[in-house]
């Protein structure tokens, strides 16, 4: 029998609704492969993410931005939970870099389009759906990538691709790329933290 130390902990930080934090949680409860999501960090009061995490018994740290910014009390956290590998999840700060020296290596992120395609500030959720919708592309996805302290340009781990249709419109768009994200991300992240 697994004793809980011998378990790998990972931390997800997330900002928002918290759909794809519930899915990897799930996923870690479900499989027991030895890894579990020890902590959810979001930076949101009120978020649903909050809701989601604490209802399937995952402790939950809502910190501001200028608490994470703060190097003593952020690793303390991450400390207190042992957490080996971060998680972002729709996380809306960029990672300060005490904690990418850190996490080298151990740091991950979902974003929800074909990087290097429309990446970069200001490109998260529904604005990439629209700017994929309004530039007429035949086909979006998903990128899992490493966290640098260039937004959205860490060497990527996993792509996948759903086509695009000209009747689609950003909401069916982002209907398919939850799809995806909710297929793969979990199964990634598992594969991830098995090969380091
Ligand atoms: C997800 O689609 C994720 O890929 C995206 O935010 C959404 C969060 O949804 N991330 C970014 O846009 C990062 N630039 P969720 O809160 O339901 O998981």
């Amino acid at each position: 029998m697994e004793t809980n130390e011998s378990v790998r902990k990972i931390a997800v930080f997330a900002s928002g609704t918290g759909t794809n934090a519930e899915n990897i949680i799930r996923y870690f409860q479900d499989v027991r492969c030895g890894i579990e999501v020890a902590l959810v960090v979001c930076n949101k009061a009120g978020a649903g993410v909050i809701e989601r995490a604490t209802s399937l018994g995952v402790p939950v740290r809502v910190m501001a931005a200028a608490e994470i910014r703060n190097p003593e009390q952020m690793l303390a956290v991450l400390d207190e939970y042992e957490i080996e590998l971060i998680v972002l999840a729709g996380f809306l700060l960029m990672v300060p870099d005490f904690i990418l020296g850190r996490y080298a290596g151990r740091i991950i992120n979902i974003h929800p389009s074909l990087l290097p395609k429309f990446g970069g500030k200001g490109m998260y959720g529904r604005h990439v759906h629209e700017a994929v919708v309004a530039s007429g592309e035949t086909e979006t996805g998903i990128t899992v990538h490493h966290v640098t302290d260039k937004c959205d340009e860490g060497g990527v781990i996993f792509q996948a691709s759903v086509a695009v249709d000209p009747s689609d419109d950003a909401e069916t768009v982002e209907a398919k790329v939850h799809g995806l994200e909710r297929k793969h991300f979990a199964r990634v992240i598992r594969e991830f933290m098995e090969g380091i």
